[in-house]
């Protein structure tokens, strides 16, 4: 039986490329996206998350707008990486139709609601507002949860929204918090996996030559999105994060971490939205995540490029 999945987003061309890649694979079934401010404001990435839909072949899919702002701070975007768009680089069309009706928060709380014990993975690669309110309205809906695998934080590569914090915890690290605390197990992957799935030219190159308007689509984004990256940490090829999620969901073995307890800073300005990640067991705390740290680059391209290809 697929996996049933739930992907809190903000389009974002990686988040992008995560989407498509759950939307290509049978083992996951995607009951909708739920979508936030993050990457651009909120009309941009609803709009994206649904051209992205679009792309995919999959009008029906329930695309839901949520916050359009973090729980307490002031938004935090970041078109110097994404664009003006946040999908900079596609060329994709403007959506066939509107977002579904209904806010994100109430979509996450009566599906969770409804679902049985422990059948959904929560799956943020974005800033976690709409998770954080759902969870606060309905704390009972966690029952449903089996586990949030997320794309955030880091545990020794430092920032990358600020010297300590990675961007979709730095946004709001309040909710973030929240997320932390719910009691639900957690996989974290931060910076550390996803600055190791550093993009090759091959995997670029072989999308193009896949001559489909998916891997014309990836290609054209993923090249426009990792000319920051390359400029900002002088390495050949930029990071690829959010469909690490995604990979994770379907060959965990691909990568590696450790048990670990994670705490959130939401009170330091200095250190605002940092994972402060207890490797080695000092507090005595109990681990709330797992702390991905490791990740086989090769074999998570192939399987990337593996899905990708699948789109006629
Ligand atoms: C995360 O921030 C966003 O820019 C990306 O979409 C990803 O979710 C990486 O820090
Ligand atoms: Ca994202």
């Amino acid at each position: 039986m697929a996996r049933k999945i739930i992907i809190d987003t903000d389009p974002g061309q990686d988040d992008a490329v995560a989407i498509l890649t759950a939307l290509a694979s049978p083992e996951l079934e995607l009951l909708g996206l739920s979508v936030v401010a993050g990457n651009v404001p909120l009309p941009l990435t609803t709009a994206n998350a649904l051209r992205v839909a679009d792309l995919a072949g999959r009008p029906d899919l329930p695309v839901h707008a949520g916050c359009d702002r973090p729980l307490l701070e002031d938004l935090h975007t970041s078109e110097v990486v994404h664009g003006d768009s946040g999908l900079d680089g596609s060329e994709l069309p403007p959506p066939s139709r509107a977002a579904t009706p209904g806010h994100a928060v109430d979509w996450l709380v009566a599906t969770l609601a409804a679902a049985p014990e422990r059948s959904v993975t929560l799956c943020p690669i974005a800033p976690q507002t709409n998770l954080a309110l759902a969870i606060r309205r309905a704390p009972e809906i966690l029952r449903a949860v089996d586990r949030i695998v997320m794309m955030g934080g880091s545990a020794f590569y430092g920032g990358n929204a600020s010297p300590a914090a990675e961007f979709n915890i730095f946004v709001d690290p309040h909710a973030a918090a929240i997320v932390f605390g719910a009691g639900v197990p957690i996989t974290m992957i931060g910076l550390d996996c996803t600055h190791k799935a550093l993009m090759p030219r091959w995997w670029l190159d072989d999308l193009v030559a896949l001559g489909t308007a998916v891997g014309r689509t990836v290609a054209g984004m993923m090249d426009f999105n990792e000319r920051y990256d390359r400029w900002r940490y002088g390495s050949e090829a930029g990071p690829l994060h959010d469909p690490c999620v995604i990979a994770y969901l379907l060959a965990p073995d691909l990568f590696g971490g450790k048990d670990c307890h994670v705490a959130i800073e939401t009170g330091s300005p200095l250190t605002r939205g940092m994972t402060v990640v207890d490797w080695w067991g000092k507090t005595g705390l109990p681990a709330n995540a797992h702390v991905v740290t490791e990740v086989d680059s090769d074999r998570l391209f192939r399987l990337l490029h593996e899905r990708l290809a699948r789109y006629g």
